[in-house]
């Protein structure tokens, strides 16, 4: 079933000298139920501003965003986004990070200690609740924010490249909790990464963007179970395959860079 529905989407910004600043064209694209899809294109093509459209946080300019039947117009609480930098409060602890949370949901004291219990002990932290954020290490930080947003049990977690500043062993790791979280609990994640390796081993779908104005290039559906194998042949096809297209599509940035220098 299709979570997700955006339809004729466009999103302009107005620049300093009262230009429309045209980032996101013509986007139309269904997200199912249990999905995890990714976005992947080069800088500046408008992929965080498709995730925050989503979360709600700011308005398309045309077009919508059905969730199920409903128009997204503001963020909710079955939308929950994890950013690059995890944005932990560094006065409280770890389990009050994650309770923080739940604060905005009206329930008991007791349970809500329990459920952020039980959430970082699926994430690996239980044993690190009282600590510190300055306490921790990058991925650590990582897996609090990653237990903040899942207690709440949003439908739909909007992940704006969460791993991008963790090394590779941390970010391998990441994966595997990830992958499995998101098996466990089922929920639809759209996730936003720059690393095509990433994206292909984690995605049951791949939204290639390309820029200048931000619009939908290409897709490809990757139907290889979890866990993957790096070196699968398929992964690696579509890895080849993706990275021809983003050199495409920067090549063609460039020369409209170019352009506009000369004229
Ligand atoms: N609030 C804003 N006001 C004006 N322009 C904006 C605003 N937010 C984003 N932009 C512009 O919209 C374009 C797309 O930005 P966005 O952050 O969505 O790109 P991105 O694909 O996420 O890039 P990156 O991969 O570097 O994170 C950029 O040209 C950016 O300057
Ligand atoms: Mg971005």
């Amino acid at each position: 079933m299709n979570l997700l529905n955006i339809k004729d989407l466009n999103k302009n910004f107005k620049q300093e000298n009262e230009n429309q600043l045209e980032v996101l064209k013509n986007i139309n694209l269904k997200i199912k139920e249990k999905e995890f899809i990714s976005f992947i294109g080069p800088s500046g093509c408008g992929k965080s501003t498709l995730l925050n459209i989503l979360a709600g946080l700011i308005p398309a300019s045309s077009g919508q965003v059905m969730l199920k039947n409903k128009l997204i117009q503001n963020p909710g609480n079955d939308r929950v986004m994890v950013f690059q930098e995890a944005a932990l409060f560094p006065w409280l602890t770890v389990i009050e990070n994650v309770l923080f949370g739940l604060k905005i949901k009206n329930i008991d004291k007791k349970k809500a200690y329990q459920k952020a219990l039980d959430q970082l002990e699926a994430v690996q932290l239980k044993n690190f609740k009282d600590s510190y954020p300055h306490q921790l290490s990058g991925g650590m930080k990582q897996r609090v924010a990653i237990a903040r947003a899942l207690v709440i049990d949003p439908e739909i977690l909007l992940m704006d490249e969460p791993f991008g500043a963790l090394d590779e062993q941390t970010r391998l790791m990441l994966h595997h909790q990830l992958i499995k979280l998101w098996q466990d609990t089922e929920k639809t994640i759209v996730f936003v990464t720059h690393n095509i390796r990433e994206a292909v081993k984690l995605s049951d779908r791949i939204i290639v963007f390309g820029s200048n104005p931000g619009r939908i290039v290409e897709e490809f559906k990757i139907d290889i179970p979890q866990p993957r194998d790096r070196e699968n042949p398929t992964l690696v096809r579509i890895e080849n395959k993706i990275l021809k297209l983003l050199e495409k599509e920067i090549k063609k940035q460039g020369e409209n860079t170019y352009e506009k220098i000369a004229t």
